[in-house]
């Protein structure tokens, strides 16, 4: 280990003495220099026993780091030098392992450390309670419950710059296992007189002024706060700044530690909205306002203040203002309304600033409990913390109701402390029957009784002057108590006739004075029944009730006027004498450790320690007489019971059972263990153990034992563990030896098979192939022998047949050949004959080039033969028409552009029916002949080239031009005497019948016609000429031809014309020999 000494008892490097117990001679003064010694070297804690002794170094010493921590956990009490965090591991440990609640009870008076000493206690416990991400919650807001409670309930006095003005007791919770579950505080009367007024050279609550220095400008516009503590009248301007203390980084710390705790963001909003609000109400100020009764009513001077705090607490700005001008008295069912005068609404606003305050500061604490209280219903072990404040003396009877509160309550500590240390412990030494020399000590009951006695109590008497009706004052107060208490010892006034402290002028008329055990203390009479009465106007609780403020609605719930309650509220005296007795029911529960502050001057400063002060707080504490009972005394006392069975294995006879009374045994035990006679003393019930160090001895002996017995333990639980391992693994091993073996052999049987089957496979193989080869052999030696023989028979056959065979067979395999190349020529030609259709022109390729003629040969014919098939069919009259139409083809194809066109369209020759149509009857008399045409022409006039409509005859010897419209024969032409028609090799039905100069048509000239059928006209005159004439008619096609008109000759010239009159050709006469044709 690193450590390089360990200390094993309290008494190695001692400076003085560690525990006074061990001091010698023991006095006062002793006493005193063996402390002020301690100090000077650092150490500021002494023991008595098992009490600590703390004196406040007023300077941060560096005992309390993590090192330390470590240093004192789990070792024993007296084993290292005095410390508080000794007495916490002790209270802790007592805890967890013995199941004992604990107390820790932190007494001394004001700024002597016992909020200090509180809070090292619980980051002691912090820091070595169990840990984890829940249990280091729970510790985190249990450790930051602090400031945020310091923030609102401490203030800079002249005693302390962070002096607790509220009592506080929490109580830390624990599961079995010493881990922290939560907590639960219980606050105690806060000092709220303090919101309105300061005494000189101290402040107001700190937060108040962390306010305003620490939020942001935009957070201060929030609450309409300015950053400037002399704009507010409850704030001391005398001592604003405290030395050392910053204010604006503890708003920060203040805000942080409350959300740890868990406010949300709109509470911690609305709790600064109050605090500001209280700031507020203190620059309200009022003026006297004369009414016609003449009396004086209070108005507010100016309403802006007022208006802005209604703003920021949502309270209706008139109903705030009635209450500070109007009082509303209810008696006997009746209302009665009446004013206040100035200094009532002064009254007034005070009480309503106080009361906002601290049941603000109560609600802070119920909110903090909320988020601390342990979320589990099982049990739960408890140590709890008390820091209260301390006994506190004003000089110049500037001491009042608080302090009278305070200092009864730390009466009733000293009393608790003399209850269970010196007392009990006398008593109980008594009981046992245990030689015992008596030890004298101040017993503090009997002030105790002259505070808090229920008939002569002056608490008691304080509310019945308060509850009395007629005039009250404060004044009658005090002559009540010199009624009462003028006789007590420790009561002091010189009020009463007989009082024997008539002369004394130290003591005002004013005051009373109380011995207390820490001193005497002069009590300023004035107030005592106002702030024991703690009157709030129901009107302003009212007023309050109605804010729209959830908030401050809450904090004044009997302002809910459903709720109205005409029973006095108790008083302020008797809540809390009630919940000092409850706290002090709850000490006497659990087991106490004290600590015991002393402040070792009065200047808050280091290094400096008044004798005289000390001295004074050493006597009154009671502290001598404490070492005394603890010296005569024993340290440690134990029934015989738990003792035999927390020891009992430090002995053969008595481990592991002692049948017999628990005495005996414990008898037995230390005779067997050789404790010295005078270290020890039996009770009737219990053991006594004179030194702590016997009891330690013990201790360690008993550690020593465990750790053997748990070394036996653990050798036999070990072997065990290891032999049943060691069966275990035996089988086991087995079990794999016997699978790995069939396992193996497994593998050595297929691999052996696989083998066998391998060489089989190749012998077999071989085996097959010899056979195959042999039989191969065999194959091929018949084979030769076949081909031989065959040749040779071959040979013979053809030696035989030689004669016959080379005269004829060339030709006639060759003649085979060609027959079965023609044979299959054929039948594959007949396979792939084409269509029947002539005009189909696929014929099959041609398979062998020597029958290239003949398949083209065939090919012909085959043509020749469909065609023939093909016209076949047609009739005589269908032959006819493809005669004609023949015959036009050799006529015109590829000559005349007109010609296409026609061949598509039948020749039908009698385009007119002449023979039924009536109109032409004179005309069918006259032609005797088979018409062969019939169709109206266009005669062209050859003087100006336009048209007539003419009918066209064609007969078997004429032709003959009618008149269209009465059929009247115009001219006849015999065929004979036409010799030539002409027509342009356009796309035009222009043509001129030529006559045979000299003939008797020929007289008027040529005719210059045009028709729609030209080419049938033309063909069909050709045919008839041909076959009446046996002559050839000459058919002319030129663009450009000479017409016969009577002795002229003109010519017609075909030109390309213009689109101008659509498809029809025009006809022009140009001049005398032109005449000019456009065709489209
Ligand atoms: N153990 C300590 N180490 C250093 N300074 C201390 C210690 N105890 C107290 N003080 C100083 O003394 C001041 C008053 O202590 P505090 O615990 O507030 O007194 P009390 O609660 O008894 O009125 C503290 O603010 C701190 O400056
Ligand atoms: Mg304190």
């Amino acid at each position: 280990m690193a450590k390089m000494e360990v200390k094993t008892s309290l008494l190695d490097d001692m400076i003085g003495v560690g525990d006074m117990v061990l001091l010698e001679p023991l006095n006062e003064d002793s006493f005193i220099n063996n402390l002020k010694k301690r100090f000077d070297h650092n150490e500021v804690y002494t023991y008595i026993g098992s009490v600590v002794i703390s004196i406040n170094p007023y300077r941060s010493l560096p005992i309390y780091t993590p090192e330390k921590v470590e240093e004192y956990r789990n070792r024993n009490f007296y084993e290292l030098s005095p410390h508080i965090f000794a007495l916490s591991d002790e209270a802790y440990r007592s805890l967890r392992d013995q199941d004992k609640d604990q107390c820790i009870l932190i007494t001394g008076e004001s700024g002597a450390g016992k909020t200090e000493a509180s809070k090292l206690v619980m980051s002691y416990v912090a820091a070595v309670c169990g840990k984890g991400a829940e249990v280091n919650q729970v510790k985190e807001q249990l450790l930051q419950s602090n400031p945020v409670l310091e923030a609102f309930g401490n203030a800079k006095t002249v005693r302390n710059d962070n002096s607790s003005r509220f009592g506080k007791y929490m109580d830390i919770e624990f599961d079995f296992k010493g881990d922290p579950l939560g907590g639960v505080i219980s606050n105690y009367l806060l000092e709220k007189s303090r919101v309105v007024k300061q005494p000189r050279g101290e402040r107001n609550f700190h937060i108040f002024y962390q306010i305003l220095s620490g939020a942001s400008e935009e957070f201060l516009c929030k609450l309409k706060l300015e950053r400037d503590f002399s704009r507010y009248n409850y704030l001391g301007l005398d001592s604003a700044k405290v030395n050392g203390v910053d204010d604006a980084s503890n708003f920060r710390t203040v805000r942080n530690a409350m959300q740890i705790v868990g406010f949300m963001d709109h509470e911690t909003q609305s709790v600064f909205e109050v605090v500001a609000a209280v700031l507020k109400l203190g620059n309200i100020e009022f003026k006297p306002e004369s009414r016609a009764n003449g009396l004086d009513e209070s108005k507010i001077k100016d309403k802006n203040e007022l208006k802005e705090i209604c703003e920021l607490t949502g309270i209706d700005q008139s109903v705030l203002e009635r209450a500070f001008s109007f009082r509303t008295v209810e008696a006997k069912q009746e209302k009665v309304s009446t004013t206040l005068n100035v200094a009532q609404a002064y009254y007034a606003r005070d009480a309503l600033a106080k009361n906002l305050y601290s049941r603000l500061f109560s609600w802070l604490v119920t909110r903090i409990n909320e988020s601390i209280k342990a979320q589990t219903k099982v049990r739960k072990k408890v140590m709890g913390v008390l820091d209260i404040y301390g006994f506190e003396i004003f000089e110049n009877a500037d001491n009042s109701f608080e302090q009278f509160i305070i200092n009864y309550c730390n009466e009733k500590l000293q009393q608790i402390f003399i209850e269970l240390t010196l007392k009990e412990e006398q008593e109980e030494y008594i009981r046992e029957g245990i030689e015992w020399t008596n030890i004298e000590y101040f017993n503090n009951a009997i002030i105790c009784d002259l505070i808090e006695n229920n008939q002569t109590g002056i608490l008691a008497m304080l509310d019945e002057e308060c509850l009395r009706p007629g005039t009250v004052t404060d004044d009658t107060f005090l002559e009540k108590l010199n009624q009462v208490c003028a006789t007590h010892q420790h009561f002091e006034s010189r009020m009463s006739k007989c009082s024997r402290f008539l002369n004394d002028t130290s003591l005002p008329h004013s005051c009373f004075r109380i011995q207390h055990y820490a001193g005497k203390v002069m009590y300023q009479v004035e107030g005592f029944v106002d702030k024991n009465n703690d009157l709030l106007y129901r009107d302003l609780s009212q007023a309050m009730w109605k804010a729209n403020h959830s908030l401050i609605k809450a904090l004044f719930p009997e302002g809910n006027p459903a709720k109205i309650n005409l029973k006095r509220p108790p008083t302020a005296g008797s809540q809390f004498k009630a919940s000092v007795a409850t706290l002090m029911k709850n000490l006497q529960t659990k087991n106490p450790n004290y600590i015991r502050c002393i402040k070792p001057n009065d200047k808050k400063a280091a290094h400096i320690f008044n004798d005289a002060l000390v001295c004074h707080q050493i006597r009154y504490l009671g502290l001598l007489e404490n070492v005394r009972v603890r010296r005569a005394g024993y340290a440690f006392r134990q029934a015989y019971e738990p003792c035999l069975e927390r020891y009992k294995m430090l002995c053969k006879q008595t481990w592991p059972h002692w049948r017999g009374p628990a005495r005996a045994g414990v008898e037995v035990l230390f005779d067997e263990l050789g404790i010295p006679e005078e270290e020890f003393s039996f009770g009737r019930s219990k053991i006594f153990i004179r030194n702590p160090r016997t009891l330690f001895k013990l201790e360690d002996l008993r550690k020593q034992r465990l750790e053997d017995l748990a070394t036996l333990i653990e050798k036999i639980y070990r072997g065990w563990k290891c032999r049943t391992r060691f069966l275990l693994m035996k089988k086991s091993q087995i079990v794999i030896a016997s699978w790995v073996r069939r396992y193996a052999q497994q593998k050595r049987y297929q691999k052996i098979k696989s083998s066998a089957i391998i060489v089989q496979s190749y012998i077999r193989g071989w085996k097959a192939r010899k056979l195959l080869r042999e039989l191969k052999h065999l194959k091929r030696c018949n084979e030769a022998a076949t081909i031989i023989a065959a040749y040779w028979h071959g040979t013979q056959v053809r030696r035989e047949y030689r004669k016959f065979f080379r005269a004829n067979a060339g030709r006639k395999i060759y003649e085979f050949t060609l027959q079965r190349l023609m044979q299959k020529y054929f039948l594959e030609m007949k396979k792939k004959m084409p269509s029947l259709s002539p005009i189909d022109k696929n014929w099959p390729a041609r398979p062998y080039l020597f029958l290239d003629s003949t398949h083209k040969e065939l090919k012909r014919i085959f043509h020749l033969w469909r065609c023939k098939k093909y016209r076949d069919q047609f009739t005589d009259q269908q032959k006819l028409i493809y005669e004609e139409k023949l015959e036009a083809s050799e006529l015109f194809k590829d000559k005349k552009a007109l010609y296409p066109a026609s061949v598509g369209q039948p020749f039908q020759g009698a385009y007119l029916e002449i023979s039924e149509n009536p109109k032409y009857k004179k005309l069918k008399d006259a032609v005797d002949e088979k018409i062969i045409i019939a169709e109206v022409v266009n005669k062209i006039n050859r003087a100006n080239g336009k048209a007539t409509s003419r009918i066209f005859l064609l007969t078997k010897n004429n032709v003959l031009l009618a008149d269209q419209k009465n059929g009247t024969i115009k001219s006849e032409v015999p065929l004979g005497d036409v010799t030539k028609v002409s027509m342009s090799s356009q796309n035009d039905g222009f043509f001129a019948v030529h006559l045979k100069e000299g003939s008797e048509a020929a007289t008027k000239g040529d005719f210059l016609l045009s028709s729609d059928h030209l080419i049938e006209m033309a063909t069909k005159l050709y045919r008839t000429t041909l076959s009446q004439t046996k002559q050839k008619l000459n058919i002319e096609i030129s663009d450009e031809f000479l017409v016969q008109f009577k002795q002229d000759k003109v010519c017609v010239k075909f030109i390309q014309g213009s689109q101008k009159n659509g498809n029809i050709p025009t006809c022009k006469r140009k001049n005398n020999r032109l005449l000019e044709v456009a065709v489209p």
